[in-house]
């Protein structure tokens, strides 16, 4: 898979990207992500990416034409298969999502800063408009690199069998995966649930599968029903 990223602040990704999983994704070959500096295709006399609102108002906007250079010079070098345009008014990112993207080929992610990005590139190149939450950030980088971590991790070969992904939380529909213990078994008075110490595999499972259902149910009550834990 290949990964693009157009953005203003590119060094938000310098230490995401070269850590952890994601690294190790690249290291396999089995994804390669390239962050592009919108700067880079600003050939204004002040290399200027953002400018005043036409209409007025507060904050600035990204302008059209860097973002139209490089988005047409990607798009002249492959095809995409999902052209993503970070927005607070967008679909809602989560798991499904995630699986969907990681069957792609090739992905490309505009993040928006500032107070916007001029609305004629999402006219004439997204295919996607994706929200992390319905909160608003500075820009969306946090989203595309929870894009980045989420798919990534599901591409056949990144993780390897100990750390499957396939009973993860939400990998399953909507299911939260039963908590996890390591040693020491007893920590201040604090006891690992017995059933996990005795060796029995087919306990194991059931004991998983329960405690798996009952955050399920608690974790429903917190987000579609409003509760407090
Ligand atoms: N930019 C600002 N807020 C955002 C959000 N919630 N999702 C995606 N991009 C954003």
């Amino acid at each position: 898979m290949r990964v693009d990223i157009i953005t203003a602040v590119p060094e938000f990704f310098e230490g995401p990207l070269n850590s952890s999983i994601i690294k190790r994704g690249q290291g396999k070959g089995k994804v390669e992500i390239f962050v592009h500096n919108l700067r880079d295709y600003a050939h204004d006399k002040h290399r200027m990416i953002d400018d005043k609102p036409f209409g007025g108002g507060a904050g600035m906007v990204l302008k059209v034409e860097p973002f139209f250079e490089i988005i047409e010079k990607l798009k002249s070098e492959r095809d995409y298969d999902s052209v993503v345009f970070t927005a607070p008014h967008g679909k809602i990112y989560d798991q499904r999502e995630a699986n969907r993207y990681s069957l792609y080929e090739n992905i490309m992610i505009i993040c928006g800063h500032y107070k916007g990005i001029d609305d004629r590139v999402r006219e004439a190149f997204a295919t996607d408009l994706v929200s992390i939450g319905n909160y608003v950030l500075t820009g969306g980088e946090l989203l595309a690199m929870v894009m980045v971590d989420s798919i990534v991790r599901l591409i056949p070969g990144v993780l390897n069998d100990s750390e499957s992904a396939l009973d993860d939380s939400f990998q399953d529909g909507e299911s939260i995966g039963a908590p996890c213990y390591t040693r020491p078994a007893e920590f201040r008075g604090m006891k690992v649930p017995e059933v996990l110490l005795q060796g029995d595999h087919g306990k194991v499972k059931e004991w998983r599968a329960e405690q798996s259902k009952n955050l399920t149910e608690i974790w429903k009550k917190i987000n579609k029903n409003g509760a407090q834990l």
